[in-house]
């Protein structure tokens, strides 16, 4: 793993393999960034000059390599490129991409120092953490040596004023950045490896070490719960399911918040067989399990006064004799029957058992997280997640939260006439379908017909920016994203800070 730092040290004086500098678009060519103002020295003031004349423009993503003038205690000079020139400092996200972009860059390199601009402690956590997230790699499968290892070592560079902040700061980026690359992992790991029971027990073992209190229930006791949605989506598979509770819980919490996740380690689409093409990624299905058991942990190690309980719904959608059938009725975890009309929507169910449960003990929020539909890939894209809510203000705040982390979101309505397709086709309470346009929103109308009277509830449908297939960009590998992460951490710092949710 990548070893995260920050130090006061001048550019000049650190030795490493490579000092990094941000480069903009300004009005008149391009402008280097805060941070690299001794980096410039050591060039005798050129180095735009230099830069130029390697064809840099400053656009985001872009990457410049230069050999170090003598004054410089690295080899090498990288400038990343930071977009449009900012006068009055860059975009949080801008920063977290030129430092992953950075990090992908220099690969192989034992040690890095990052001098990009970082004046305020938000500036040192966003590089530290774009630096983080941009070292990542899943190296389980090749052989040794058969690609490059990430950079061994990062250093943040921070003006000697403030640095305690800047200590801290790092201290959160590591705590949010490897929480991620575990969630990353989890995805990235093959299905014949990760099934629920192994999932189970990959959050039990990571629960202990981060002193979380974990429980699983496991078939026999889903079965005498009554848990009808994940063991009859589990049915099928010879790995039966499993639903995990973990638990942190602080002293002063004024708010508990309740985080479920979607956790199909391989949705084949069961008996509704999902056909060459749509199969293929389907390991990413437990995206949603992955990101809230990563939340629950950066929680705890951020210490926030919250209660934060993940439940992980976990299931294998396959397809067998033993497997539900389009037409057999569910009897769903508190009783409501379901007739299940196609396999292949399984999250729901699953997720329906995991809501109601959740919503016995009464938390003031529930938010799950979903690589649910689609149609919602479909609406918004590989990039964006559609946020839906039984409460307009829930919403609005996740929206605006996952914006300010470098998450992009998208409100989507659930609008009420759309429910009846799915009341009236059915000889059940409900069907586990209804009607084909907007999808997405009938899947969040189907969770919200489990959620308990009275609590605020919110889904997140991550079906699009779970699973990064084309090539990298900015922080953002190929796999597993660890998308919804971040906005549900900084969902329960806001909770923290307000006391209630
Ligand atoms: N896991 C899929 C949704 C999905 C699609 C996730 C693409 C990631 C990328 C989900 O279980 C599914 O199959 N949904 C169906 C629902 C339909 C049968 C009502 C879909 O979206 O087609
Ligand atoms: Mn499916
Ligand atoms: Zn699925």
């Amino acid at each position: 793993m990548t070893a995260l730092s920050v130090s006061t040290s001048s550019a000049a004086s650190l030795r490493a393999d490579a000092l990094v500098v941000g480069v903009a678009k300004g009005p008149k060519g391009i402008v280097l960034a805060p941070g690299s103002e001794a980096v410039n020295e050591a060039f005798e003031g050129k180095l735009t000059e230099v830069l130029s004349t390697l064809g840099a423009t400053g656009a985001e993503g872009e990457a410049v390599k230069v050999p170090s003038p003598a004054g410089l205690k690295a080899a090498l000079v990288l400038a990343v490129g930071l977009g449009e020139a900012a006068e009055t400092g860059y975009q949080l996200e801008a920063l977290r991409r030129a430092a992953g972009v950075a990090a992908r860059t220099l690969a192989g390199a034992k040690k890095a120092a990052l001098a990009l601009p970082a004046e305020s402690a938000d500036e040192v956590e966003a590089v530290a953490l774009g630096g983080l997230l941009g070292s990542y790699s899943f190296g389980t499968y090749k052989a040794d040596g058969s690609g490059k290892e990430p950079v061994g070592e990062l250093v943040v560079l921070a003006p000697r004023k403030g640095s305690k902040d800047a200590k801290a700061a790092v201290e959160r980026a590591a705590a949010v950045g490897e929480e991620m690359n575990r969630a990353r992992d989890l995805v990235n790991t093959a299905p014949n490896d990760l099934n629920p029971k192994s999932f189970a027990a990959i959050a039990q073992a990571a629960g202990k070490e981060h002193g979380l209190k974990v429980e699983v229930l496991d078939e026999k006791a889903l079965l005498k719960g009554g848990f009808g949605g994940l063991l009859g989506v589990g049915n099928g598979s010879d790995n039966p399911p499993r639903l995990v509770k973990v638990a942190y819980t602080h002293p002063k919490a004024k708010a508990t918040l309740a985080f479920i996740g979607k956790g199909i380690t391989y949705d084949s689409g069961g008996i509704s067989l999902k056909p060459a093409g749509h199969n293929e990624t389907m390991k990413c299905d437990m995206a949603g399990a992955a990101a809230v058991f990563a939340a629950v942990v950066a929680a705890k190690r951020l210490g926030l006064a919250v209660n934060v309980t993940g439940w992980l719904a976990l299931a294998e959608n396959m397809p067998s004799g033993s497997a539900t059938r389009p037409g057999d009725v569910l009897r769903m975890y508190g009783g409501k029957t379901v007739e299940v009309l196609n396999t292949d929507a399984e999250g729901r169910l699953v997720l329906a058992d995991a809501i109601v449960r959740a919503g016995e003990e009464n938390p003031d929020v529930i938010v799950d997280v979903a690589t649910l539909t689609g149609a919602m890939v479909l609406a918004l894209g590989n990039r964006t997640f559609g946020v839906m809510s039984n409460n307009d203000e829930l919403r609005a705040t996740l929206h605006t939260v996952s914006g300010e982390v470098g998450e992009q979101s998208w409100p989507m309505p659930l609008p009420a006439e759309l429910r009846k397709g799915m009341t009236e086709s059915t000889i059940a309470d409900l069907a586990n379908m209804g009607e084909r346009m907007g999808g997405g929103l009938v899947a969040g109308l189907f969770l919200k017909e489990f959620v308990a009277e009275g609590i605020d509830w919110a889904h997140l449908d991550i079906a699009g920016p779970a699973f990064h297939e084309s090539a990298p960009f900015g922080y953002t590998p190929k796999g597993g994203t660890a998308s919804a992460v971040r906005t549900l951490v900084r969902f329960a710092e806001q909770t923290a800070a307000g006391g209630k949710a």
